[in-house]
């Protein structure tokens, strides 16, 4: 059977929560145990890191450094110990949403992030967690939920409190959707765009026949 990691991106007010709840019990109801978690997060320290980044005023070096650190200790705790026991990892953002946000969105250099990925993702790290992949550490499946601009800031508009980059104008979520397609151009294996600008039905809908076309789900 093997370990799954599946990531789901898109910009604040996508729409994932609902889908990743519902991706879980599909998957469950097929006798698989999944992981649900979140980044930056999923470990007390993860979680920690996560209110100074959508918090604290901070460069984007900092940043990057927080959410890559905060990404070491969630795969070293959460994702590579489930992955070995043949579990599913559903994970609300992972590296995409730094070169996302962090590179497109923010303008910082996308080789930097690069390289702080190999650190953090790479096979050396990984090899020492016990995961005998080769290469670099990424999700099998990438949903991308892909929606535009202003229909998200909408959707957010009065919907809570919003944090640090909830608050950010729309050309920095076209930025962010731009950076997201680049990421999809260059690793296009593992990314599914789906249409997030449609009824939540339609939108599982695509969801599932995308994770069942992967041979994921029966
Ligand atoms: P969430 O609200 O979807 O849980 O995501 C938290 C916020 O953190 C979201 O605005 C995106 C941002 N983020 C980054 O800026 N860089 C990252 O690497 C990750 C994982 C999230």
């Amino acid at each position: 059977m093997g370990g799954l990691f599946i990531s789901f991106e898109g910009i604040d007010g996508a729409g994932k929560s609902t889908h990743i709840t519902a991706l879980a019990q599909a998957f469950e109801a097929q006798g698989r145990v999944v992981v649900r978690t979140r980044e930056p997060g999923g470990t007390p320290l993860a979680e920690t890191l996560r209110k100074l980044v959508l918090n604290e005023a901070m460069d984007a070096l900092t940043e990057s450094l927080l959410v890559f650190a905060a990404r070491r200790d969630h795969i070293a705790l959460v994702i590579a110990p489930a992955l070995a026991r043949d579990q599913v990892v559903l994970c609300d953002r992972f590296s995409d949403a730094t070169f996302a946000y962090q590179g497109s969105g923010r303008g910082f250099d996308w080789d930097t992030l690069g390289m702080l990925e190999q650190w953090v993702q790479g096979s050396g790290p990984t090899h020492d967690l016990g995961l005998a992949s080769a290469g670099l550490l990424q999700p099998q499946l990438t949903l991308w939920f892909d929606l535009p601009a202003p229909v998200a800031a909408q959707r957010l508009a009065g919907a809570r409190v919003p944090d640090k980059f909830e608050s950010q104008p729309e050309a920095f979520f076209e930025q962010v959707a731009s950076g997201y397609a680049r990421r999809m151009a260059q690793q296009p294996h593992r990314f599914a765009q789906i249409n997030a600008n449609q009824d939540p039905d339609a939108v599982w809908h695509e969801v599932l026949r995308v994770v069942k076309a992967k041979g994921f789900l029966a």
